[in-house]
């Protein structure tokens, strides 16, 4: 017999072709909408392989109606919408797509660091608003890229990958890890630094790290307090890692300059945040690895680790032992 496998998306065409040739399929057809909760749950005691996005929360209670389950592939390479401690106790491998977006998503971030710096979604509504004017000397004007000061939490793939392109802009690499990386500080000329002196010294701070219980809020009211005023903050990792009231209330209060923001800590933000009040921030829909190529990618990675699994292979990523 066939293992069951579960798709909690319409995921490429071409991918669920290439599972159903071993296993048997069913997929939550809708493109916009996440599975609801009492749909999974239901599956979960049916199947042997889960193939999941970030938008799904498998913690304890839902893995507990698993009865046959032997792995969640998260089509992402983050993970902490997985109970991981849960699923090793329960013997379910849990595994991720690390590699595939690393350049994709230090683009956006780049992106996403410009755009917050040049005021170009302002500007661009500026001119559609019809409030184009004249040229005029101070108007619309924003904060200097080339050799200014990058600071960079996180420097795991895509910490490193961004470094890369903040190299290439001729600016100073601060960067904070848990571990000092010796190779790419010689390689990019990266100089390690403290938390707080890293705040201090940065124009732009880069949140890259991957969220869990030690970096929930790990940047709130006291390190906006230690940054510059001219400072700007870029999240394109997980929303949680950043408290977001404290956020508001430096922006509020001319703290920290501007923020770039492609991840919340509720999904999809609501259009009432405060955050979505402020001009001075940039906002987006967690699109860090949306290219069409790398979703292609993570796909086949994820549905590729799936199958090892189900296969009595080792998948190539896997996050538990
Ligand atoms: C991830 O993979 O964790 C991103 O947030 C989505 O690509």
């Amino acid at each position: 017999m066939m293992p069951k496998i579960y798709i909690t998306r319409k995921i490429p065409v071409p991918i669920i072709k290439h599972l159903e040739k071993s296993c048997d399929v069913s997929v939550w057809e809708h493109e916009d909408t996440p599975v609801p909760r009492d749909v999974l749950e239901e599956k979960m005691g049916e199947i042997d392989g889960l193939f999941c996005l970030l938008t799904e929360t498998i913690d304890e209670e839902i893995l507990s109606k698993a009865t046959k389950l032997k792995v969640i592939s998260n089509m992402a390479v983050g993970y902490n919408n997985i109970d991981i401690e849960a699923a090793s106790k329960k013997g379910i491998m849990v595994t991720n797509t690390p590699g595939v977006l690393t350049e994709t998503t230090a683009d956006l971030t780049f992106a996403l660091l410009m755009t917050t710096a040049r005021r170009i979604t302002e500007a661009s509504a500026f001119l559609r608003a019809g409030q184009w004017q004249t040229w005029s000397p101070m108007q619309l004007t924003g904060q200097d890229i080339y050799q200014s000061t990058i600071g960079i939490i996180g420097l795991g793939r895509i910490g490193e990958a961004l470094a890369r392109r903040a190299k290439g802009f001729n600016m100073n690499i601060l960067y904070h890890s848990r571990n000092r990386k010796l190779q790419a500080e010689e390689e990019l000329g990266l100089h390690f630094a403290s938390l707080e002196d890293l705040l201090r010294k940065s124009d732009f701070v880069c949140i890259m790290t991957p969220y869990t219980t030690d970096t929930h809020n790990m940047i709130r009211k006291e390190h906006f307090q230690l940054m510059k005023d001219s400072a700007i903050l870029i999240n394109t990792a997980r929303g949680g890692i950043v408290n977001e009231n404290d956020l508001y209330q430096a922006l509020s209060l001319g703290q920290i300059w501007a923020a770039g923001l492609d991840v919340f800590e509720q999904e999809p933000v609501s259009l009432d945040h405060p955050l979505l009040t402020l001009p001075n921030v940039v906002t987006l829909p967690h699109i860090g690895s949306a290219s069409i190529v790398t979703r292609m990618k993570m796909a086949e990675v994820a549905s590729d680790n799936l199958l090892r699994v189900l296969n009595g292979e080792i998948p190539r990523h896997v996050v538990n032992v």
